[in-house]
């Protein structure tokens, strides 16, 4: 029988030292989901109100790069480990680094309304978390 994978699903909160700005953001997703892309990696990330939130999952390995990498950046700090857990499936297969930026973010860019979409139950209570933060 083959070998099990052995998944893990990340999740931290962080703030951004300074707003960030459309392109600032976009040219983060770039790097970040060509890094994703080549390790096997996916996710979604939330920005709002200076504020990150972010689940990663892939194969232990994989995920724990990304993960320093992201402690690396220094565009955030406070980077606070929530929880990296095992999992059995991945929640996120089809998306490299999904964004969501919350509303005010939407306000300032009306095009990414369109690339957000519907948020499932575990996204929606990490937004939560991440909303409960004042910068
Ligand atoms: C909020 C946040 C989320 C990030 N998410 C990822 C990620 O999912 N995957 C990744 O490889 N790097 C991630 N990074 C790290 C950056 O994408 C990038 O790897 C790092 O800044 C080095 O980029 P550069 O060598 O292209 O300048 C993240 C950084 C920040 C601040």
């Amino acid at each position: 029988m083959p070998k099990p994978k052995d998944l893990v699903e990340l999740s931290y909160l962080s703030e951004a030292v300074s707003d960030m700005s459309f392109l600032g953001l976009m040219r983060l997703l770039e790097s970040a989901r060509a890094f994703n892309q080549k390790h096997g990696v996916t996710g979604i990330l939330f920005y709002d109100n200076q504020q990150f939130a972010q689940i990663i999952e892939g194969e232990r390995a994989s995920v724990m790069k990304v993960w320093k990498r992201i402690q690396e950046d220094k565009r955030h700090h406070r980077v606070e480990l929530l929880e990296i857990k095992e999992i059995s499936e991945k929640s996120y297969p089809d998306w490299l680094l999904r964004f969501y930026g919350g509303e005010s973010l939407v306000r300032e860019y009306p095009a990414l309304a369109e690339m957000v979409g519907g948020m499932d139950k575990q996204s929606l209570a990490l937004m939560n978390k991440m909303r409960e933060i004042q910068p």
